[in-house]
């Protein structure tokens, strides 16, 4: 089974990614071949200043390593390190009507906050499609706002292998982890674009001072709360066992317990969840050749598997390929 997911390098990692992606990422780790990639090429929708795309990329690749990514274990490597995943994306392009980007929930919430309407974001979902399916990837780990991508992918395969006659493309199907959904400090999904974050490697003042601007209603002390409907229980539940959240719930509940008590609670959770993590990137910091080598020597893994997908696809398509012959494999004998 082939395993894949990218995250883009378009800011500091959060609690969202973590407890959507991330943490799946790395609970699968073991389980059949995964790849995981940082997606630069998709960061250049909303990135477009070279240093701090670099600087991304760098941050993304620390904060796996330091949450237990296994250097020696999944290919993780850089998008662009591939770039054969854009000519398939122009294949699978051909073979896309407009009308199925038209419907991307994506575009018209990026769109809707500013973000410039490029023709590189409208078809940001085909470059995602050609990573999926380059990799000829079954599952794709990822949190709910990428299952409409993982979907648009499948329709790609199927047009691609309908209109060429051939199998070229494996059917993907999304994973989402039972935390999809983390909601942000007020309230709304975290994003980096929402400015509503809690980082991954946030500490000291910083973080104290962003768990004590969580949102919440404004019952006073001795009232009774509803911790279904507050975002400090929510989050709190990501990092507590399941008694710890049944014991939080009735102190909600029985009044004279404060949202200031359930944040220094959180607080207390976050440290201790992350610190293992952000020590380990700071060891990490100290010997950058490592990273650099880990996202190097998995590129040329990564790149071997897409060349021959693509010879199969230009194949399939009619072009002569020129990707040492692995297309030509492909062929019958009496194409020959
Ligand atoms: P952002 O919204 O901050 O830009 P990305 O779009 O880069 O985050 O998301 C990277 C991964 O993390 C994706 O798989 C996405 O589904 C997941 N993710 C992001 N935010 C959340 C969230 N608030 N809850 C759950 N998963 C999330
Ligand atoms: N669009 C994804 C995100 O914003 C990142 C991504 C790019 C991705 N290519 C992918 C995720 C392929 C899964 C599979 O998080």
């Amino acid at each position: 089974m082939r395993i894949l997911s990218g995250v883009q390098p378009s800011g500091a990692l959060h609690l969202g990614n973590y407890f959507g992606a991330i943490q799946q990422h790395i609970e699968l780790q073991h389980q059949g071949t995964a790849l995981y990639f940082i997606a630069d090429y998709h960061a250049l929708t909303t990135v477009q200043n070279a240093a701090d795309l670099r600087q991304n990329v760098r941050e993304v690749a620390l904060a796996y390593l330091a949450l237990g990514l296994d250097p020696k274990g999944p290919i993780f490597f850089r998008q662009s390190d591939v770039p054969e995943v854009t000519e398939l994306a122009w294949l699978l392009s051909t073979v896309t009507g407009i009308g199925l980007l038209e419907r991307a929930h994506s575009y018209k919430e990026k769109t809707a906050r500013g973000i410039k309407p490029s023709v590189g974001l409208f078809t940001y979902p085909v470059l995602m499609a050609a990573d999926i399916l380059i990799y000829r990837s079954n599952l794709v780990p990822v949190g709910r706002d990428q299952v409409q991508h993982i979907e648009m992918a499948q329709d790609m395969a199927e047009y691609f292998n309908n209109t060429y006659g051939r199998q070229v493309f494996t059917r993907p199907e999304y994973r989402l982890t039972s935390t999809p959904n983390v909601p942000g400090l007020d309230g709304q999904k975290m994003s980096k674009s929402y400015g509503n974050t809690i980082g991954i490697f946030d500490e000291g003042k910083e973080l104290k001072k962003k768990v004590m601007s969580i949102v919440t209603d404004s019952k006073g002390m001795e009232e009774p709360k509803d911790p279904a409907s507050c975002n400090v229980f929510t989050l709190y539940s990501l990092f507590a066992t399941e008694d710890e959240k049944r014991a939080m719930a009735e102190r909600y509940r029985g009044g004279s317990y404060g949202y200031g008590h359930a944040k220094q609670a959180l607080l207390a959770k976050i440290e201790a969840c992350f610190a293992p993590a952000r020590e380990k990137r700071q060891q990490l910091l100290k010997d950058l050749s490592f990273v650099e080598d880990v996202l190097g020597s998995n590129a040329a893994r990564a790149r071997e598997i897409a060349r021959q997908t693509l010879a199969s696809a230009r194949e399939a398509c009619g072009l002569i390929s020129q990707h040492g012959g692995a297309g030509n494999s492909n062929r019958s004998p009496s194409e020959k």
